[in-house]
């Protein structure tokens, strides 16, 4: 198979968007952000003022995205029709309303499509793709599948540690909250069979960074 893909799946504040993108840097792999075409998305559907909860309205909207998603670890950027908005999807307000739009079913058979074919056109050896779906419905033949989990208290931690202006409780009832809406989707608390678990509780980043290198390895 090439490029090697390398699926990575995990809930908020698991570290899998860093953990992703150090591994591929380090291995001279491509770097796939799903979560980040999801927030882009949800950036365009704000912009056309649609209503995110009207399915019907963000279809059309949809329909109109034009994006670019890159894949160089070193310059990641995403960009819809001709504005940058690599920096604006990690807004707040995008946050509190992405899975509102990833959870009609034309937005994710439109967004599957599309990183099948960013894969299928990756030309460096290999490329990290990370999101909820992607060991099960996205790749669900790659070689390598991952799980990177941790316990709730310490993604709350890492993500509180990351949003210094916002008060961590309301950090954790956000991302309790944002995981409740999504599992109802995707299922990406519990391994597929064949998916291999990394827990990084207990583990910096460092050392998930080298976890994740060696469930590769292995599967070399
Ligand atoms: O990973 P990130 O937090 O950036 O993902 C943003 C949102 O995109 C998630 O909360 C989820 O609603 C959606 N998403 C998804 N499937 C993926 C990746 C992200 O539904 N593969």
């Amino acid at each position: 198979v090439y490029p090697l893909v390398v699926a990575v799946d995990g809930p908020a504040g698991s570290g899998k968007s860093s953990v992703s993108k150090e591994v591929a840097r380090r291995l001279g792999y491509g770097f796939l952000d799903t979560g980040a075409a999801y927030r882009a998305l949800a950036w365009h559907a704000e912009a056309c003022g649609v209503d995110t909860d009207d399915a019907a309205s963000v279809i059309s909207c949809v329909s109109s995205f034009e994006y670019r998603i890159g894949t160089d670890p070193a310059g990641y950027a995403v960009q819809v029709g001709d504005v940058d908005v690599t920096t604006a999807i990690r807004d707040p307000d995008i946050t509190a309303v992405v899975s509102r739009v990833a959870r009609v079913p034309e937005v994710r058979t439109h967004l599957i499509e599309l990183f099948r074919s960013i894969i299928a056109d990756e030309r460096r050896p290999g490329i990290v793709v990370e999101g909820r779906d992607i060991t099960t419905v996205v790749a669900p033949d790659a070689p390598v599948r991952i799980l990177l989990t941790a316990s709730e208290a310490v993604r709350i931690a890492r993500r509180s540690a990351e949003l210094v202006d916002t008060a961590p409780e309301h950090t954790g009832e956000q991302l309790r909250r944002r995981d409740e809406a999504d599992a109802k989707v995707v299922d990406f608390m519990t391994a597929a069979e064949g998916v291999t678990t990394v827990d990084s509780t207990e583990l910096d980043f460092e050392q998930t960074v080298d976890a994740v290198i060696g469930v590769i390895r292995a599967a070399q």
